[in-house]
């Protein structure tokens, strides 16, 4: 039995997940249908620690079209949808993965998939490859490279490359248009308003929402949370990304300024401690916090337990602090990524073109000469195979340069007429 999940027996609905997910991610249906014909990655071994979700399985399954065998493990110890990996394991592709899962299990879990001696490596935050570099190098000799989903992940493997522990090379899936422009903005916008409503069943009209950061993901839950009619701060420390904010409309102001003013508080920066003890001291009672970014330590979550005399579980994804002041405060899906720890993650259209790329980046690595050990972009032929394979799947055209254009645009004679 090459598999451990909560249920086998979840498996017929987690098949109803994945069908459904898979009829709206026409990218991959295109790149299996040409994998069916080529089986491109005959011989090549995956190691994937993905979020465990109906569009990872799409990928996993097209993958294994093209002649891959891939094992997987979760990327987040909240995010397994359990229907789904049981249906995995059921078809014998080896899983390991369960909602719910303590440290030790979730390290259980990808030392699971080095056991399977990966010749690639697919990863969202960078455990994977970090656990390979500090506790099972011996896996490394057989590794001929990995892809990176996430911003979090691409910084942790660059910071490795900065200082030469970076044993094999690595493609930022993260940094391809066709995945942080949609995937980062579209799909975390939509997907942590999904959460946060799943986990609240709140009205947002109306309401202060304070967004910490103005990146692809922020901008994303900013834009969205607008839409449904909430009042929205934006926080940042970069003055770039404040000034972008403010000329979208919204205000600017430091967090410090804007805790006692919020009503829900979203955080997506890659960064620690972001909503701190401070600003958790001048919150309203009431306030709802929740976390859009890779890790769970964006809310300074041990001093919220030392700021409060009690916690109890309201509902699903919702826990209430009772602080000893005598205020409440409200964390979601325990400080996890509420998209996925409160809702299902990205909707598949979206993730359509991020798994889009991983399946031809496992398929570039696959079939390229050896590459050295840095963090490498994303080649633009696949960024721009992706886009043309979504309008395709969308049914939409675009025009074409003529050859006047052509000329005009890479020439310097012509100018003022
Ligand atoms: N929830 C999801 O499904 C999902 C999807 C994609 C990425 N992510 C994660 O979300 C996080 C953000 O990713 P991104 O692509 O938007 O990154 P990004 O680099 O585009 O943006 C991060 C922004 O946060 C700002 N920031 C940093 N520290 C801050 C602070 N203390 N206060 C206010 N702003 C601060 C930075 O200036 C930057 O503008 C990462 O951890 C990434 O891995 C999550």
């Amino acid at each position: 039995m090459d598999y451990k999940v909560k249920d086998i027996e979840l498996a017929d609905q987690g098949e109803l997940l994945i069908e459904w997910a898979s009829a709206h991610m026409p990218v991959l249906s295109q790149i299996r249908s040409r994998f069916e014909e080529e089986r491109p990655l005959e011989g090549l071994r995956i190691g994937a620690c993905l979020h465990a979700t109906k569009e990872t399985a799409v990928l996993v399954r097209t993958l294994e079209t093209g002649g891959a065998q891939v094992v997987l493990c979760g990327s987040n110890p909240l995010s397994t949808q359990d229907e789904v990996v049981s249906a995995l394991a059921r078809t014998k592709t080896p899983v390991y993965a369960w909602r719910g899962q303590t440290t030790d299990e979730y390290y259980w879990c990808i030392n699971k998939v080095i056991d399977h001696k990966p010749i690639v490596t697919m990863d969202d935050g960078a455990d994977l490859v970090g656990t390979i570099h500090s506790r099972r190098t011996e896996a490394i000799e057989d590794v001929k490279g990995g892809s990176e989903e996430t911003t979090t992940g691409v910084i942790r493997l660059r910071a490795m490359e900065a200082d030469g522990a970076l044993r094999y090379p690595i493609i930022a899936v993260n940094d391809a248009y066709t995945k942080y422009m949609f995937d980062n903005r579209y799909g975390t916008g939509q997907s942590t308003i999904d959460g946060i409503l799943r986990a609240t069943a709140v009205m947002l009209a109306g309401k202060t929402f304070v967004v910490c950061g103005y990146g692809w993901c922020a901008r994303g839950v900013a834009i969205r949370a607008r839409g449904m009619g909430a009042n929205v701060v934006v926080t940042e420390v970069n003055p770039l990304r404040a000034l972008e904010a403010i000329m979208d409309g919204f205000r600017v102001m430091p967090l410090m300024d804007a805790a006692p003013l919020g009503d829900i508080f979203v955080t997506s920066t890659g960064d620690i401690n972001v909503i701190d003890r401070k600003h958790m001291k001048l919150m309203k009672s009431g306030a709802i916090l929740a976390n859009a970014g890779h890790f769970n330590v964006e809310i300074n979550i041990p001093a919220l337990d030392e700021m409060s005399a009690s916690k109890r579980r309201m509902r699903r994804s919702l826990d209430e602090y009772q602080l000893k002041d005598g205020r409440k405060l409200y964390l979601l899906a325990e400080g996890r990524l509420v998209n996925l720890a409160a809702a299902e993650g990205h909707p598949s259209e979206v993730m359509d073109m991020s798994f889009g790329d991983q399946a031809l980046v496992a398929e570039y690595l696959w079939k390229s000469e050896k590459l050295e050990a840095k963090v490498y972009e994303v080649p633009e032929e696949i960024d721009a195979t992706v886009a043309s394979l979504k309008l395709k799947g969308m049914g939409i055209e675009i025009d074409e340069l003529t050859d006047e254009q052509r000329r005009y645009l890479t020439s310097w004679k012509e100018g003022t007429i």
